[in-house]
């Protein structure tokens, strides 16, 4: 087991009625201005900002509105928050919301006490956020862990570049995760979900070297069986409390670090769909993942034959063939994939309707590769040429 340090500091308050609790909780930390950042429009339509706005005003909490973030979230809409938030002497952000809005709040976060610094250069890596506004969230959608996450992921619209990047000053003072807030949100939208849960936990336990780590890996391997099965019941039915709930919590444990304790931290699968829907933004990000990912698994399972033998036969009841483990790892990636299509999620990235041609591969490679400077830590690097086949490959 490698070294590490878990540090999840965010306060979960999870299950029924929880989002009516905001305001007292808010006061608890005692700010008394914020700003509520939302989508494109959910949580007007299933009221959930009323109830919000409701609880705050009960708690003689001031709040600006900012709403309008989209999937994919944009620098350019972050920017115009953070002059919003230096302009009202906002003192914590709320986002309510998935993942793109609480990533949206969190750039917002660390721009606002740094004015004289580009936010994009935290992204490039070229400078850090030393400090940042405090923020938390209302969760509406189970599926990027970003409730408790140290990760924001944004799209600089100049270029279509899509970049994340770990930081303290990421994780939130809370996360008001409440099921029911979920049962609204839509087959596909539950889908990509469902695949991007999964994604947190198995790029963790494929990907990255590591030896020695089996409650990390009993962990993982229990939360992936969860995810399947919790997840193929919210696909058939929406208001299945339970099925919810099991997605929201295995949804913030996936990606808290929990699930990749003791081993190294690579994503090599994220790194490459990143790319995708920052170059097509009409791409899901539970989409471009299940589209790339069993490709990727095909890929470079070689190289890690036994780890791949032990999810296909701890995870997908595979027989072991002792004679051929080659042949329990490849069907651990086929019935993977038939999950994925269960859910009528995308397994190549022609099946994405988002004009993606298949020249586009060698557009994407290049820049996840940085021009070839880059290449992708795992049990199998993945420089300029590789990341081209594989793109080639999930077509
Ligand atoms: O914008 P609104 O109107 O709210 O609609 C959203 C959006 O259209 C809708 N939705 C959300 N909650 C709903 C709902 N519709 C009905 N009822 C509800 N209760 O769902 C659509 C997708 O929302 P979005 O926030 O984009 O989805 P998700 O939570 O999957 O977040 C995706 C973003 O997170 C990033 C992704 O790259 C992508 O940009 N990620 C962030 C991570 C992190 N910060 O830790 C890790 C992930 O790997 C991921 O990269
Ligand atoms: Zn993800």
């Amino acid at each position: 087991m490698e070294n590490f340090t878990y540090w999840v500091p965010t306060k979960v308050y999870f299950g029924k009625d929880t989002h009516k609790q905001v305001g007292t909780v808010i006061k608890e930390y005692g700010f008394s201005k914020i700003m509520i950042h939302y989508g494109g429009g959910s949580v007007q339509k299933t009221g959930l900002l009323d109830q919000v706005t409701q609880s705050l005003r009960d708690s003689g909490i001031e709040y600006v509105l900012f709403g309008g973030v989209r999937p994919n979230p944009v620098l350019s809409l972050a920017k115009e928050g953070m002059d919003l938030c230096r302009r009202e002497k906002v003192e914590f952000i709320l986002a309510v919301g998935g993942g793109s809005v609480i990533d949206s709040a969190k750039c917002i976060a660390d721009g606002v006490l740094n004015p004289d610094m580009d936010p994009w250069k935290f992204f490039t890596k070229e400078a850090v956020p030393e400090k940042a506004l405090p923020h938390g969230n209302i969760l509406t959608l189970a599926a990027s862990g970003s409730e408790t996450s140290q990760s924001c992921v944004i799209t600089n619209e100049d270029g279509g570049w899509k970049k994340g990047f770990n930081s303290p000053t990421h994780r939130p003072l809370f996360a008001i995760c409440n099921p029911e807030l979920t049962f609204t949100v839509n087959r596909f939208q539950t889908g990509c979900g469902t695949v991007d849960i999964m994604m947190h936990t198995l790029e963790r336990y494929l990907g990255g070297k590591g030896k020695n780590t089996p409650l990390t890996d009993r962990i993982g391997e229990d939360l992936l069986k969860t995810v399947m099965e919790a997840g193929a019941v919210a696909d058939k039915k929406p208001e299945d409390y339970e099925a919810r709930a099991s997605l929201m919590w295995a949804g913030s444990l996936s990606h808290n670090d929990l699930t990749g304790l003791g081993r190294a931290y690579v994503m090599q699968v994220h790194q490459l769909e990143h790319e995708l829907s920052g170059m097509f933004p009409s791409v899901a990000h539970g989409a471009g993942l299940s589209a790339l990912f069993c490709t990727w698994a095909r890929y470079v399972y070689r190289w890690d034959v036994p780890r791949f033998a032990q999810l296909a036969v701890r995870v997908f009841h595979v027989d072991m063939d002792f004679e051929n483990p080659e042949a329990t790892a490849l069907e651990g990636i086929r019935r993977l994939e038939a999950f994925f299509e269960s859910l009528s999620m995308p397994v190549r990235l022609s099946q994405l309707d988002a004009g993606i041609k298949k020249e586009d591969g060698a557009v994407l490679a290049e820049k996840c590769s940085q021009g070839g400077t880059r290449v992708l830590e795992g049990i199998y690097l993945l420089g300029k040429k590789e990341m081209e086949q594989i793109y080639l490959l999930a077509y």
